[in-house]
């Protein structure tokens, strides 16, 4: 019975993957090969985000039992999908250059309009929140970023508890971020609906390095009002080897 409910749910996923794709993949292709100027060489391209929406490598039900498959499968296919197809009819609507990555719009955003804001902001984010996410998550950092984790916040222990405070304490929609700051430094903040800290209008700014969607669209399903035991669950599932690649080229 679960193999068939995973073989069901893995066809599914490659039929709704596709299925974004193709509704969001028709433009923006060349912009994992122009990248940020402060980022080089091979770097460039795990900080640069496509306009299009990057089909999921794991499946919805993956990351059971902290993320329910139904919850993965409507906020990849309906939430995500609908910024991403939003997102490109702004871009359409006003000139946008998809020769450059999205976080070069993300940086004047000021200048475009709240549609731009709004989907730009959350297919980003979006994108990030299901790479930095993995089935098969090491307990902890390790290297150069778990030094940096321990020189920032003093420990492991002391960083999560500010990451889920941050999270916990953001009233309504938003994010909560650990990002590098212009002075190199880790920072941990959030942002309120689908703002990030790449924005010129953002109060907290910096490279995001991970990020945790605190939506109840996010959460609702299994966890009800009960966000703090989402937060919690969500370090059983951190890709911490993504985390440390983007930590490595934000510095
Ligand atoms: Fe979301």
């Amino acid at each position: 019975m679960k193999l068939t409910r995973e073989l069901i749910s893995r066809r599914t996923f490659l039929s709704n993957s596709s299925k974004a794709s193709l509704a969001v993949g028709l433009v923006g292709t060349g912009v994992l090969s122009a990248c940020s100027n402060d980022v080089k060489g091979d770097d460039k391209s795990i900080l640069a985000t496509s306009f299009s929406q990057t089909p999921l490598n794991y499946d919805f039900s993956a990351l059971e039992p902290h993320i329910d498959a139904m919850t993965m499968e409507i906020h990849f296919t309906k939430h995500a999908a609908a910024y991403a197809k939003n997102l490109n009819d702004a871009i359409g609507e006003e000139n946008v250059d998809t020769n450059k990555p999205l976080e070069d719009v993300l940086a004047t955003i000021s200048q475009y309009s709240t549609k731009m804001r709004n989907n730009g902001g959350g297919h980003y984010n979006h994108e990030l929140f299901w790479q930095i996410m993995t089935p098969d998550a090491a307990e902890r950092p390790e290297g150069d970023l778990a030094a940096a984790i321990d020189e920032s916040f003093g420990s492991f222990d002391s960083f999560a508890e500010e990451f889920e405070k941050a999270a916990a304490t953001r009233f309504g929609s938003g994010w909560a971020w650990l990002v590098v700051d212009s002075d190199k430094k880790l920072a941990i903040g959030s942002t309120p609906n689908q703002d990030n800290p790449l924005m010129d209008v953002s109060d907290f700014k910096g490279t995001p390095l991970l990020g945790l969607d605190v939506w109840e669209h996010a959460y609702y399903l299994n966890y009800q009002n009960r966000r703090a035991d989402y937060i919690s669950a969500f370090w059983n599932i951190v890709n911490w080897n993504k985390v440390a690649e983007r930590f490595s080229a934000s510095m």
